[in-house]
């Protein structure tokens, strides 16, 4: 939580400025206060008026007025703010921050402060790349500059690489950790994550639909709420979460065993779709056609890593969360799975391909715990991340 925490968020010029509104509502709904400053360049991206609806103050955005009395004042809050943020923090304010300019609100405010400052790069790859913006990464974390991304992936202009801003959680997440805060700090939690590739032979595998989202997710948003997580995942597309501890494995026998080693933690979600069969014994070679004679292969079955966890005889963790992704009899099922298990809660969720929850952004689920079930309306993977991470952190402070 962010209760009675002020941040000063400064919003630059950039294609990500749109999410520094949702950025807003978040820091809010954890009670912060936001005192938003738009640069001119940021106010060509989002307006002053959705700003500062969502803020519940006005926004300041323009240099002139610091002549005013009242805009001086401005540079006093920015040193009573607990946090400058800066979302998205283009390559031009990383120059003037790293040079020490002061030729606007934004940069005059954080140079004339000696508050901590947390940065979230927004750019082109090319522009993250160069070597003049590297040298300012440099310069601004010698400074003391936090970083929160930028994240990998496909850019608004074409292209594909690093420059993407964080998302607003994983922000979050960076502005409690550079707090100190949040209700899950001292806790160390594990989260399984994404499918498990169970080799046939050197070429070949056998895979599953997850594409990790729903399990990122709670990565986020556990460490948002303060949370040492440790994210064991296996092969996906998705980045991992930021500020967490990642261990990335293939198998089923490998997440055993990097979960095994991860012990022992105060509580697990194991969102992973795990593959329940390996084959038995992988071909060291690949395997040849032979006049139409079909290969036959062999299946064991893998370990089941939230049963041996949830029933640890010693330090088992606190709190246990399985998943259970069905396609008939959803809440018959799970309430057997948890029972079968011996996890503590169990989300469920109905992953029919008529759902389009499988690979899709949403998820419509029923946690079940030892006192019933409690439905959840259908909402995106990271509100339902969101919730679980709040109920969780509320069980662990029992
Ligand atoms: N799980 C696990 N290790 C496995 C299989 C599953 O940790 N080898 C975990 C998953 O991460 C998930 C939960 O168990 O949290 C439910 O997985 P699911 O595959 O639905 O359960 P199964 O045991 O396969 O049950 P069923 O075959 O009846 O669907």
């Amino acid at each position: 939580m962010l209760t009675s925490k002020h941040i000063l968020l400064i919003i630059g010029g950039g294609i990500a400025a749109y999410k520094s509104l949702d950025l807003i509502r978040k820091l809010r709904e954890r009670g912060a206060t936001v005192t938003p400053v738009l640069t001119r360049a940021g106010g060509e991206f989002v307006t002053p008026l959705s700003v500062s609806a969502l803020a519940g103050t006005e926004v300041h955005s323009d240099l002139f007025d610091l002549t005013k009395e009242a805009e001086m004042g401005h540079i006093q809050l920015s040193r009573s703010a607990d946090l400058l943020v800066v979302a998205p923090c283009t390559a031009d304010l990383m120059a003037k921050m790293a040079q020490g300019r002061a030729d606007d609100l934004a940069s005059t405010l954080l140079l004339a402060t000696d508050t901590p400052v947390l940065v979230a790069p927004s750019m082109n790859v090319r522009m993250w790349d160069h070597p003049a913006t590297q040298r300012n990464v440099t310069v601004l974390k010698a400074d003391g500059v936090a970083f929160v991304g930028p994240n990998e992936g496909d850019m608004a202009c074409g292209e594909y690489g690093p420059g993407r801003m964080a998302e607003p959680l994983e922000i979050v997440a960076a502005i409690d950790s550079a707090l100190g805060d949040g209700p899950l700090k001292g806790k160390r939690i594990l989260v399984t994550s994404g499918p498990t590739h169970e080799p046939i032979d050197p070429v070949r595998y056998i895979a599953n639909r997850s594409s990790g989202a729903q399990g990122t997710a709670i990565g986020v948003a556990l460490a948002g709420l303060g949370a040492e997580v440790v994210f064991v995942t296996g092969p996906v597309d998705v980045a991992p979460p930021e500020g967490v501890e990642v261990i990335k494995v293939q198998s089923a026998v490998q997440m055993q065993a990097a979960v095994e080693a991860a012990l022992p933690f105060d509580a697990g979600v194991f969102a992973a779709a795990v593959a329940d069969w390996r084959v038995a014994t992988e071909s060291s070679s690949k395997i040849k056609k032979k006049n139409g004679k079909m290969p036959v292969l062999e299946f064991a079955e893998n370990p089941d890593i939230l049963a041996q966890v949830s029933q640890l005889k010693d330090g088992r963790p606190a709190l246990i969360v399985g998943f259970a992704a069905e396609t008939d009899d959803v809440i018959a099922n799970a309430t057997a799975k948890r029972r079968r298990k011996g996890c503590d809660w169990i989300v469920a969720n109905d992953v029919s391909p008529e759902t389009g929850i499988m690979g899709g952004n949403e998820n419509d689920v029923v946690l079940i715990s030892a006192d019933g079930s409690e439905d959840w309306p259908r909402m995106g993977k990271n509100e339902v991340a969101e919730r679980l991470a709040l109920k969780m952190a509320e069980a662990l402070a029992d």
